[in-house]
């Protein structure tokens, strides 16, 4: 084996300068930097998206490359790409991430939680679909309203609906709908 003749520091040589190569390819990934502005409100959100988010979804303003590149290829669990996927408005993020998507299906629930789900789903709701190319008869991203989150949908623990109560109806029978009168003509 030709390794085998060669002499120490020669190998080791080889083997260092082999490993540094290496090196450099593996730093190489990964400089991609978040764009948003450090003064964006949303820049908090972009930097919880490329710690959470980034091994699913793509969104290059927050430096991330999760999604499938070649359908061909692509796993199930290669989220949709942000680059070219408009999120608004922003109450619809955060149904994602407290969901699991909206299928439910292959998507964690609640990677991010609170204030941070929100931090997240605002950032992703201004700077998502930025990439769409244009289609005909269909309003850019940028032209729809973001929209908010209500205050109520911050905390975990209300969801249950706002009376508390359904309605039950008897086995076999319809719930009964209240009369209603027709609005009075006049
Ligand atoms: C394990 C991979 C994975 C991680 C981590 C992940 N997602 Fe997803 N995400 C998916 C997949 C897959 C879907 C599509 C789910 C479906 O259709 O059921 C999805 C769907 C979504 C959707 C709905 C998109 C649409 O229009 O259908 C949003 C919004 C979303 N993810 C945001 C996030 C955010 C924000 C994070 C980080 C907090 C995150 N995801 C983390 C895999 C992931």
């Amino acid at each position: 084996m030709i390794f085998a003749r060669m002499n120490r520091p020669i190998r080791v040589l080889l083997i260092t300068s082999a490993s540094a190569v290496i090196a450099a390819l593996a730093s190489a990934c990964g400089t991609e930097k978040i764009t948003v502005a450090k003064s964006d409100a949303t820049y908090g959100g972009a930097v919880l998206f490329s710690q959470r988010c980034s091994g699913c979804h793509t969104l290059s303003f927050a430096a991330t490359r999760g999604s499938a590149t070649n359908e061909r290829t692509a796993e199930p669990n290669n989220g949709p790409n942000f680059d070219v996927r408009c999120e608004r408005p922003v109450a619809r993020v955060l149904y994602a991430i407290e969901n699991g998507g909206f299928s439910g299906l292959i998507m964690p629930q609640n990677v991010v939680v609170g204030k941070d789900a929100v931090a997240v789903a605002e950032f992703v709701a201004k700077y998502a679909g930025r990439r769409t190319p244009p289609v005909v008869g269909q309003a850019p991203c940028d032209s729809k309203p973001i929209g908010s989150i209500p205050a109520m949908a911050t905390t975990t623990t209300t969801t249950t609906s706002s009376t508390g109560t359904l309605a039950k109806a008897p086995p076999g029978r319809p719930a009964k709908a209240k009369a209603t009168r027709p609005p009075r003509r006049r």
